[in-house]
């Protein structure tokens, strides 16, 4: 039988036991979180090297120390596993795992479907589920609960709770952190939403209750699908004044002085990471269901992926205004992963200039201190293992590409030693001729 007073009171009392599916870059801090306010936390994944390197107190992501993992292992309120079984020992079950695209750019529900099937059997009355994997308004409702209550007999709302709250993490971000960022909860009931809230409250400062989990599912692509249209608003723009002869990083510059009505985004080579180039293809999808077109998102998915693309028509161009050919140049790609200062590669627009430049006969090989080899990525397979080159070998270089701006490398010195430096990231300060911005 479900308690909700009793659910609350073990969480007020760190009685409830928290367990983590999918230990990855939501999972894992998730995980910090709840340990933090001595909350025992049991983390489920079935990679079981990572389950393996975590139980061994070694953290796999670059920006969360080992210590930490070995500081709550050791303090006995952490442990991982790929047990499934043990689903009986939690009280709460948090899902933070993958919601890809498939090939054909439609939403890939697989891990959550196959989460579901495996927690299902061992679903107890007075359990907590929220998903928190980014996906479309209904999959809560419409494709998680089903197959929990097809496993186990159980109903939700009535024998267990459902709420969705989508993860705002935003990794290695120096002003915000999982605490700190107001979390979207929504309930399958209003009985749902509280037993969620309690949950969440014990580790965010702000919880923000809406009226349905479908609410919830639609605020975190709100969210994200701004960010791209944005994002697509500001490289079509930078490819116009281009033209004209204009710098857009100087015009942003300019406009973020008004203090009400704009806020800055920046142009780049592309869209990067597990969010944005692929969150507002779930509304897409769904959209359809309803006869509903989605134009915006459309558009700017077309703008944001001819990015990799433009960056090698600009760079022939310069390299042509040299009297050179792409064909038989060697180039460095600077900077891997799809964001600064973090070793995240997943579906980085660096891997494509990669596969773009080499498609046109150059000799490619990269430099990023957060990636020194290049992991296994669904998209690019075949560039898995290739290694980081030292900066100091820039000399041997005819070109390098910026497509990642890190706080820890000298871009002064590779302007300064290399002869032509395409800049898609205004990461070189000062004036070099041979720096061409695209
Ligand atoms: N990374 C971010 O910054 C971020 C931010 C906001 C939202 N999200 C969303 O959060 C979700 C998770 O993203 P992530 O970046 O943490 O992914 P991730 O790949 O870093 O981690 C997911 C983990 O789930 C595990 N997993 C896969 N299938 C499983 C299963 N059936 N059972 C148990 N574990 C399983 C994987 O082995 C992996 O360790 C996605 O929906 C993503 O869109 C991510």
């Amino acid at each position: 039988m479900k308690d909700l007073n009793k659910f609350i009171e073990s969480v007020k009392n760190n009685q409830c036991v928290v367990g983590i599916v999918g230990l990855g870059y939501v999972g894992l801090p998730l995980t910090l979180e709840f340990c933090g306010k001595k909350l025992k936390v049991l983390g489920f994944d079935v990679d079981s090297e990572k389950v393996e390197t975590l139980n061994s107190g070694r953290s796999y992501i670059k920006h969360i120390p080992s210590e930490k993992i070995s500081a709550i292992r050791d303090s006995g309120y952490f442990e991982a596993t790929a047990d499934y079984s043990r689903i009986v020992e939690v009280d709460a079950i948090l899902i933070c795992v993958p919601t890809p695209l498939t090939r054909h750019r439609e939403p890939d529900l697989s891990y959550i479907i196959s989460t579901a099937e495996s927690i299902a059997p061992y679903l107890k009355a007075g359990q907590l589920v929220s998903l928190e994997s980014t996906t479309y308004p209904g999959t809560t409702e419409e494709v998680m609960i089903p197959i929990l209550e097809q496993g186990s007999e159980l109903k939700a709302g009535e024998d267990f709770w459902v709420a969705f709250s989508p993860e705002r993490e935003d990794p290695n971000n120096p002003n915000f952190n999982t605490s700190t960022i107001p979390k979207v909860v929504g309930g399958h009931t209003d009985e749902c939403l509280k037993a969620a809230c309690a949950l969440y409250d014990k580790i965010i400062l702000r919880t923000v209750p809406v009226s349905s989990c479908a609410a919830a599912e639609a605020a975190k692509l709100l969210e994200n699908i701004f960010r791209s249209i944005n994002i697509a608003l500001v490289n079509e723009l930078k490819m116009i004044f281009h033209r004209m002869g204009i710098d857009i990083w100087e015009v942003i510059e300019a406009a973020k002085t008004k203090p009400f009505g704009y806020m800055p985004f920046y142009p780049g080579p592309g869209l990067g990471g597990h969010c944005i180039p692929i969150d507002p293809f779930y509304l897409t999808w769904k959209a359809k269901e309803f006869g509903a077109a989605t134009r915006f998102i459309e558009l700017a998915g077309e703008i944001n992926t001819f990015m990799p693309e433009y960056v090698v028509l600009r760079t022939m161009e310069e390299l042509n205004e040299l009297g050179r050919a792409l064909k038989g140049s060697k180039l460095l790609i600077v900077g891997l992963s799809y964001k600064n200062d973090i070793d995240d590669t997943r579906e980085s627009p660096s891997l494509e200039l990669i596969n773009l430049f080499e498609d046109k006969g150059a000799y490619v090989e990269y430099h990023d201190p957060f990636v020194p080899v290049i992991p296994k990525t669904r998209k690019h397979m075949h560039l898995a293992g290739r290694k980081s080159v030292e900066l100091s070998s820039i000399t041997n270089f005819d070109l390098a590409v910026i497509s990642t701006k890190h706080s820890n490398i000298d871009y002064s010195l590779i302007a300064e030693n290399c002869p032509l430096v395409i800049d898609t990231r205004n990461a070189v300060s000062g004036s070099y001729p041979n720096v061409k911005k695209a």
